[in-house]
């Protein structure tokens, strides 16, 4: 997920552009407000925690952008692609480090395990929003 500030600070195509040119496949994408209760669903396992309400503030602030991509260990990959939570201690090179200093306006969201983005793509995916189809460099990305 491209989040609000990732809208809001028009850095979507260049973050849009990194995982374009790292081999991934965009399969589906759509911008909305994210509606409150979806914010809470999706962020059912940090209630209670202090950050909590402000980041369901955030959330739903503004419009965010959700996508789907498929590839070589997409979810792992994406995950080092965004560096860790803070953008002050991200590493230089990942979207985080390059283009943020918070913790909470941390610019993207992206699934923690397979399990986790099958549950967060039927959050935010109807199974007809979601495109198989060839690209015709794919072979420049497997072994
Ligand atoms: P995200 O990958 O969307 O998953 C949970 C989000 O909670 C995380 O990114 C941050 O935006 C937010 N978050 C996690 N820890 C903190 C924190 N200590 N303070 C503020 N926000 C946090």
């Amino acid at each position: 997920m491209l989040k609000p500030d990732a809208v809001g600070r028009r850095l979507c195509g260049k973050i849009i552009g990194r995982l374009e040119a790292k081999g991934l496949r965009l399969v589906g994408l759509k911008m909305q407000i994210v509606p409150n209760a979806l914010a809470e669903k999706h962020y059912a396992e940090h209630k209670g925690k202090p950050f909590y309400p402000a980041l369901v503030k955030f959330i739903t602030s503004g419009p965010s952008i959700q996508m789907v991509w498929e590839g070589e260990s997409a979810v792992a990959v994406v995950r080092r692609m965004n560096g860790v939570t803070n953008g002050v201690e991200a590493g230089v090179g990942t979207i985080r480090g390059d283009f943020g200093l918070s913790g909470r306006y941390n610019l993207v969201h992206a699934s923690d395990s397979v399990e986790t983005a099958e549950r967060e793509i039927g959050m935010y995916f109807d199974g007809a929003e979601l495109w198989a189809y060839d690209m015709p460099d794919m072979h420049w990305f497997t072994n």
